[in-house]
This record gives structure tokens, C-alpha cells and sequence, in this order.
């Protein structure tokens, strides 16, 4: 097995388009099929033969060290911290010296989940003699991402973000890529730098640049309405992310399928829970309460007769007995919602 290459996860921004379940959660602590992102992506980079993984943040910092810190992944991860957000680019200038060595870095944005075949891809890049190697998806509608253009050879000859013009199919940045040092010495020091505008249009240019094509899953999570479809998505294939721990279901619930229900869950009698359910640990559902098409953060408590339908309710929220919830609300982590309630369809319900 050859020598585990050092990687670099993206995890900084300030995650706007996840208001309000980002204002107490770091992005990559969101559950993914009740899952943290952080665990889901430490496996797959692990599987990926990366070794020592650098978390590059800015914002949130405290929470994601604590969580980082408790985990048995955390002794092979470590934070670098910006002052001020230095975009895409500039992070990596910030931890070279966290990153010795000549062998080429693995990068990826902080918001993805995908089974990208990194072992795959890190081999592509170290025949083609490219400066750097970025995984491409095709997706339907390509203007929310970096369009790529690629010859028949897989070199990327075109490289645009967020352009207008992309209406339609293409192939888009994955957010996943190899890069040799040399990309790194090009990125200015000091001041928020874009991978997507600044260096990689420049490596097209200079036909530096590789796209590696890939055929699997893959999903940006950056905004709530792609977070709730990656969950269904995932769900609904039946995979399981990570093995989970004991729950504690009355046998006169009604769970049905497909449903997620993590660790240390407590459904009570005559709770009906699912289809397109998912708790996360430590979730306690009380007798005679719906939970349908919703996703629960962990340690929320749904007490007594309510009924949750369509909507994500962020960590350690508490709904009152006999509250109903509307379709597309989410409501924030660490909320109390008093008892009898009724959220409307679509309400955005703060800390
Ligand atoms: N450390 C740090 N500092 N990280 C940052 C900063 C920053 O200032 N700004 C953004 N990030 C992280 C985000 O947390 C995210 O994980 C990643 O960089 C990409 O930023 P996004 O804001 O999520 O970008 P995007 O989704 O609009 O577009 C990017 O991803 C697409 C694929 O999902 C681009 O890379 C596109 O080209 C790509 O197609
Ligand atoms: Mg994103």
C-alpha cells in the first residue's frame, strides 16, 4: 500500500444558505441520515488512503474542535484557523506548512457527500503529469457550479464559475480534487483567494488541468432544500452510512419504511414514525405523535400527540405536546416550542 496522502477539508464560510440550523451547528456536524458529515467524510477519506487531514474553518471554530476532539478520528485531524475567511483558495496557502513533503494534497469541499473513488482519481492524476486533478459530476443544470469543459483526453480546457450562460447539462467541479504543491505556491498570500476563479481557469489555460469523470453519487448540502433532498435520496437507496447503535422502539409504534432511526432513540406507543423519517441519535418521540418526511437533529424531544410533517427540526429541540408542524418548516436547534402550537406551513422558526 503506498504512503496515505495528506488531505484538506473546506469546512470554513458561514454556511448562510443553512440559516438557521447552521447558527448553532457547524456545517459538517449536519447529520446525513442521522450520520455526522464529519464521520461520514473521515470514512470515505480514510477508505481514500488520505492519512492526516487538515480541517480548515473559520467559523464556529470552538464547537467543531470539542467535536473533533472527542472523536477517535481526531488524533489524524487537525484545525487551521482563519482570522478572516480566505475563500477557497486561500486556506490552502495558510496551512502549507501544516502539509511538508512533495506528494500532491487531497482537497474537498466541506458540504459534499458522494462516493467518489478518491484511490481512482489520486492514480489518474499521478500518470497525467497535470498540476491538478478535479472530479466532475454531470449534472442537469450546471449554473450553480463551476462548469468544466473537457477535451476527449479528459483535460479540462474551460473552466467557469457560476456562469449564467451554463443553463443545461454539463459537467461541474465536484469540489474534490488532487494538487500538487506547485498550485499551492500560486496562490497569493494574505488575502481571500477562489480556487474556481483565480486558479483553475489559469491551469486550463495552460493545459495543467485534468478532470477525472465520476459515475456515482454525489450531493452538495450547502442549501437546506439540497440537505433535506440528499437525505431522501440516500435513504430512499437504503445504504447504510455507518452502523448504528441500539434504540428503543415500543413494539406499539408504527415505524414505516423507509425510515432512519439512530442510537439511543426512544419511540413511545402509538407514535406513527415514517415513511421518509430520520432521527438522529438520541431522539425521544412521545406516544401519539406523527413524524413523517422529516428530519430530526439529535436530541430532540417530540412530546405527545404532534404531528411533524415535512420539516427539519434542528439539536436538542423541544415540541410541546399537541403541536402541529407545517409542511417546509425548520426550525432551529436548542428551540422550545410550547404546547398546542400550530407552525404554519413554511415558517422559518429562529433561537
Ligand atoms: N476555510 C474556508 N474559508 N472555507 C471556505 C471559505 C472560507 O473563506 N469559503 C467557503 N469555504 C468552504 C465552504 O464551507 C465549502 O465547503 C467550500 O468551501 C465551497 O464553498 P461553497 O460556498 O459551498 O461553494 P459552492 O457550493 O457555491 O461552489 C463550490 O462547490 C461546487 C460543488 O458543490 C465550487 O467549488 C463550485 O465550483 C463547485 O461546482
Ligand atoms: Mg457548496
Amino acid at each position: 500500500m503506498e504512503e496515505p496522502l495528506k488531505g484538506l477539508i473546506l469546512a470554513g464560510g458561514f454556511a448562510t444558505r443553512l440559516r438557521p440550523l447552521s447558527c448553532s451547528k457547524p456545517k459538517l456536524l449536519f447529520p446525513i441520515v442521522g450520520t455526522p458529515l464529519i464521520d461520514y467524510m473521515s470514512d470515505w477519506l480514510d477508505r481514500g488512503n488520505v492519512g492526516e487531514v487538515i480541517l480548515a474553518v473559520n467559523h464556529l471554530s470552538d464547537k467543531l474542535r470539542m467535536e473533533v476532539a472527542a472523536r477517535k478520528m481526531g488524533d489524524r485531524m487537525a484545525l487551521s484557523v482563519e482570522e478572516t475567511p480566505l475563500g477557497t483558495g486561500g486556506p490552502l496557502r495558510l496551512a502549507a506548512s501544516m502539509m511538508p513533503g512533495r506528494e500532491p494534497v487531497v482537497v474537498v469541499n466541506g458540504d459534499i457527500v458522494s462516493d467518489i473513488d478518491l484511490n481512482g482519481l489520486t492514480r489518474a492524476h499521478m500518470v497525467s503529469g497535470a498540476e491538478a486533478t478535479i472530479a466532475v459530476f454531470s449534472v442537469g443544470d450546471a449554473r450553480p457550479f463551476g462548469l468544466v469543459t473537457l477535451d476527449s483526453r479528459d483535460q479540462i480546457t474551460g473552466f467557469e464559475e457560476k456562469s449564467p450562460k451554463a443553463q443545461g447539462p454539463g459537467w461541474i467541479n465536484a469540489g474534490v480534487y488532487v494538487l500538487n504543491h506547485s498550485v499551492i505556491g500560486m496562490i497569493p498570500e494574505g488575502r481571500a483567494v477562489s480556487l474556481e476563479r483565480e486558479i483553475f481557469p489559469v491551469l486550463a489555460n495552460r493545459m495543467k488541468l485534468r478532470g477525472w469523470r465520476h459515475n456515482g453519487f454525489w450531493y452538495d448540502i450547502g442549501k437546506i432544500k439540497d440537505y433535506v433532498a440528499t437525505n431522501m435520496d440516500l435513504l430512499k437507496r437504503g445504504d447504510q452510512l455507518l452502523p448504528d447503535m441500539r434504540n428503543d422502539v415500543s413494539r406499539a409504534a408504527d415505524v414505516q419504511q423507509p425510515s432512519h432511526v439512530g442510537g439511543h432513540c426512544v419511540i413511545a406507543r402509538e407514535a406513527k414514525v415514517g415513511p421518509y423519517a430520520i432521527l438522529s441519535p438520541k431522539v425521544e418521540v412521545k406516544s401519539g405523535s406523527i413524524i413523517r418526511d422529516t428530519i430530526l437533529f439529535e436530541e430532540t424531544t417530540i412530546d405527545e400527540d404532534c404531528c411533524v410533517e415535512g420539516a427539519v427540526i434542528g439539536e436538542g429541540t423541544r415540541i410541546g405536546r399537541g403541536t402541529s408542524i407545517g409542511k417546509g418548516s425548520v426550525i432551529a436547534g436548542e428551540v422550545v416550542i410550547a404546547e398546542h402550537s400550530a407552525v404554519k406551513p413554511g415558517s422559518i422558526v429562529l433561537n
